[in-house]
């Protein structure tokens, strides 16, 4: 039966090109490549077919998808040949980008918000509906006493004023429309108490946080690699650049802050230390969507001898992130459908910064996966 797929953030690029590439497989035009629930070892039954996805979105930019996906063509990011035969498939998900709703307070706009989900399952029929964020990044929020409890949040938010960043208002409409929530940025989303306490109370499920498409990952295998060998990483200095929507967001300090953050948990927690060395992210307009990181590790090994590696990585973000999300959308509806609600801390194969106490070696965090997927077969 037809899952939505509900994207705060439906005009971006990660948006976009998921829609262009689920639509694309659909229609039998390109093969799911990038898509790991496609791979032997994960596929399953249990999960709703890619061609099953059905898109729709908030988003408070106004370029159609179509407009869109030509630039991202024009940019390489996906082929203009797919772009061009799937006019009348874009035009059809375009029904479903809504602007975002505004109201006199954010209970209010958190009840539109939830509406339009609802209007949008009732339309197409479906079976579920998940929302995944990849809307801009935001700054960290102000902490607020009524993040920690769900019946002093939904009393602070009946009041005018800014009480939740977007992320977790959107989190906040998902649970209370009974839907499961996925943040693939590093906002906030459901990382709060009250937040938290809602989709227990709604029995949803929630993943995030800040999809792990680059240089995290590539840390995520060599970090591993340093610490089974026992050789100590002295640094590891990494410099990020990167153009298009995302890195224009990246260039404001608060966003850019909590990316950096988001990216340095998989040192300190695979090699049981904090090495020197900070991560930098830059904005250069003229690359678009292809990043290039930079990085420079030191080491010792035996005796204190001193190595050195040095990595470049380049890489395409949204043709990166594109088919993580079309996973995380099957995975976690199949997870609401088998009755989980609360963290999907075995999702953090996909994240930079994983809920929960989880392995940050890529190793682990498959293993973790791979039997995630096993238990829906045996339940
Ligand atoms: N591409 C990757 O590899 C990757 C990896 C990890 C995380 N992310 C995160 O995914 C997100 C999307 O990346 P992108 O490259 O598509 O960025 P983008 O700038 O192209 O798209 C973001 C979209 O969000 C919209 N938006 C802004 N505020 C909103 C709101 N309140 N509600 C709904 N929509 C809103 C913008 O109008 C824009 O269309 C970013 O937060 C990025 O950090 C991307």
């Amino acid at each position: 039966m037809a899952t939505g797929v509900w994207l705060a953030g439906g005009r971006g690029s990660v948006a976009v090109t998921s829609i262009v590439g689920a639509t694309a497989i659909r229609a039998g035009l390109a093969d799911p490549t990038g898509c790991v629930t496609e791979l032997e070892q994960l596929r399953s039954p249990a999960l709703p077919a890619l061609g099953d996805l059905v898109f729709g979105g908030h988003d408070p930019a106004s370029t159609r998808l179509c407009k869109k996906a030509e630039a991202l063509a024009a940019a390489g990011v996906v082929p203009a040949r797919l772009v061009a035969a799937l006019t009348e498939e874009l035009a059809t998900v375009e029904a479903e980008i809504r602007p975002v709703p505004a109201a006199a307070t954010q209970l209010e706009t958190a009840a539109l918000i939830a509406e339009d989900i609802a209007a949008f399952r009732f339309r197409h029929s479906l079976e579920r509906v998940v929302v995944v964020n990849v809307s801009s990044t935001e700054p960290a929020p102000a902490p607020h006493p009524a993040h920690g409890d769900a019946d002093a949040l939904r009393q602070a938010l009946g009041v005018p004023g800014a009480v939740l960043p977007p992320s977790s208002l959107y989190a906040y409409a998902a649970f209370t429309a009974g839907c499961s929530y996925v943040d693939f940025t590093p906002s906030t989303g459901a990382r709060l108490p009250a937040l938290d306490a809602l989709a227990h109370r709604h029995a949803v499920p929630y993943a995030g946080h800040d999809g792990k498409t680059g240089e995290t990952l590539v840390k995520s295998v060599l970090a591993p690699m340093f610490a089974m060998r026992h050789l100590r990483v002295r640094t590891w200095s990494g410099t990020n650049l990167l153009g298009g929507g995302d890195g224009a967001n990246l260039a404001d300090p608060g966003a850019n802050a909590a990316k950096a953050t988001s990216k340095q948990r998989v040192l300190g927690e695979t090699l049981g230390y904090e090495p020197q060395g900070n991560t930098r992210i830059e904005y250069v307009d003229d690359i678009g969507d292809f990043k290039t990181a930079w990085d420079l590790i030191t080491f010792s090994g035996f005796l204190g001898t001193s190595m050195r590696m040095e990595f470049t990585w380049h890489g395409c973000d949204s043709a990166l992130a594109a088919p993580l999300v079309l996973d995380l959308a099957r995975l976690t509806a199949a997870a609401h459908k088998s009755g989980r609600s609360g963290p999907l801390t075995e999702l953090a194969f996909f994240f930079k910064d994983p809920l929960g106490t989880v392995p940050h070696a890529l190793a682990e965090q498959w293993a973790l996966l791979a039997s995630f997927v096993r238990g829906f077969a045996d339940a």
